[in-house]
């Protein structure tokens, strides 16, 4: 995260975890903060507040938190003004706990309690006690937060709280509580604002997205949204983050299909290739199912970049179950995967499940996927050779020296150009690629 330096007494610094969402709400944390009269810090030890926004999704990501915490002591030594906090989702199940873990830890807030960031900092100033502030839910998630985003063309826009899907292995509906959808109204007026302040590029997000506006009275739908916010002046990119195949409709396929500034991409978590597997996952769906959605996807939209995630390990997952998922990998062709080994959460029904996995297993079939997902996102990626893409430029990248850009598919590009192209939409011919990205050259206009 950038923001101005300068500063007069109070600097904060916040590290963030986990996914988008966490993105997204640390963005939101600033927003409040600078309204209090905080300016960002890159440097923890200048800092008067330090924030940690965590995540919570597998075990190791709790262990990294505790371990980071630790090493911030050294800093309270030095500055004994300085505030630490811990937000996000760990807070929501360890609570009070993580005091007694860390005893230098100031504030406790979690998913649902951010927003009231700047009074309980006062509070924490005021009193020297430490505090806990987590509640299970809101009734109603306030509208009018301040928002300090990082990238200045591209704007995370939360469209719904919560999950309520509850699969077996995943913490998040205890974290975030039961899905609630913001309004179409209320999602298009944070999209008029941020393009009137000159963002070209959004990505909507939820947990289960596909369930976008069931839960609203009206009833809408996530199709229903794109159409009723795609005309909004200066916006030219719109995507949306993470899709459920078993909630998938045709009105949303149809809607990418119909609307230009709605990206071809779509993050479509398999998590198994195995029936028996997706079953115990509580997924609600089989492959086939899962294949039949692939078809009809890309009949509509040829170009359409697909990423899932997948677990291995699971609970009772067999030799031949996991090689199921290793051979979904090829059969569906992904463009990319994120891949992990089971982790068994708290409260969650498969922690509770007898038939765990031994950590070396998981290990050797989790360097074993993810050797097949490098060699199917390559061979995808050369199907772009030669090809002619639309490129939205990011930045510059001081490493490389060159340029770093995104496709209409969400595939990073790197190329050589003039940094004042930031921002900027270009075309770029494909030249090599790599699993992860493809390098290309400018066509001159
Ligand atoms: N809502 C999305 C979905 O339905 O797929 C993603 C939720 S989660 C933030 C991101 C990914 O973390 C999941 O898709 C899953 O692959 C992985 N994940 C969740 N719980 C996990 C666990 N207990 N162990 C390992 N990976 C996990
Ligand atoms: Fe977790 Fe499943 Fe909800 Fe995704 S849909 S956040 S994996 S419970
Ligand atoms: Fe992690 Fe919470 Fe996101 S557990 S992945 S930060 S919803």
């Amino acid at each position: 995260m950038s923001t101005a330096t300068q500063s007069p007494a109070r600097r904060v610094h916040i590290e963030t975890f986990g996914c988008q969402m966490n993105k997204s709400d640390s963005e939101k944390m600033l927003g409040l903060l600078a309204k209090d009269g905080y300016h960002w810090t890159d440097e923890q030890a200048e800092a008067d507040l330090i924030l940690i926004n965590s995540c919570s999704i597998r075990e190791n990501a709790v262990n990294r938190l505790i371990g980071h915490l630790g090493r911030m002591k050294a800093l309270k030594r030095q500055n004994p003004e300085l505030v630490i906090g811990v937000g996000g989702c760990v807070p929501q199940h360890e609570k009070e706990n993580l005091l007694k873990r860390v005893p230098h830890l100031d504030i406790v807030f979690g998913t649902h309690t951010f927003h009231k960031l700047p009074e309980l900092v006062r509070e924490f100033r005021e009193n020297q006690r430490p505090i806990v502030s987590i509640v299970r839910q809101l009734d109603e998630y306030p509208e009018e937060i301040p928002v300090v985003r990082e990238g200045q063309h591209h704007a995370w826009i939360t469209v719904q709280h919560g999950c309520s899907a509850f699969c077996t292995f995943c913490i998040v509906p205890y974290t975030r509580g039961q899905q609630q959808s913001r309004t179409p109204e209320a999602v298009a007026e944070e999209i008029r604002k941020v393009a009137a302040e000159g963002y070209k590029e959004i990505t909507l997000l939820g947990q289960n997205i596909n369930t976008y506006g069931w839960d609203l009275e009206p009833a809408t739908s996530l199709g229903q949204l794109l159409h009723y916010i795609h005309d909004i002046d200066g916006i030219e990119r719109i995507r949306f983050l993470t899709s459920h195949p078993v909630n998938m409709r045709d009105d949303l396929i149809d809607a990418m299909a119909e609307l230009p500034k709605v990206c071809e991409f779509l993050h479509l978590p398999l998590q198994a290739g195995n029936d028996e597997v997706l079953k115990r996952m509580r997924r609600n769906h089989t492959v086939e199912f899962y294949a039949e959605w692939v078809e009809k996807i890309r009949a509509k939209v040829p170009d359409m970049v697909l990423t899932s995630d997948f677990i291995v390990g699971y609970p009772g997952e067999t030799e031949e179950q996991f090689l199921d998922t290793v051979e979904s990998v090829r059969r569906f062709a992904f463009d990319s995967a994120n891949t992990a080994s089971y982790s068994p959460r708290p409260r969650t029904p498969a922690a509770m499940f007898k038939d765990q996995v031994d950590e070396a297993v998981k290990k050797e079939r989790l360097n074993h996927l993810n050797q097949v997902v490098r060699e199917v996102a390559l061979q995808q990626n050369r199907r772009h050779l030669g090809s002619i893409q639309e490129v939205m430029v990011e930045s510059y990248d001081e490493k490389r020296g060159n340029l770093k850009g995104r496709t209409r598919g969400n595939k990073i590009v790197h190329f050589e150009g003039n940094p004042r192209l930031i921002g900027q939409i270009v075309q770029i011919k494909v030249m090599d690629v790599t699993p992860n990205s493809l390098r290309g050259r400018m066509l001159v206009s």
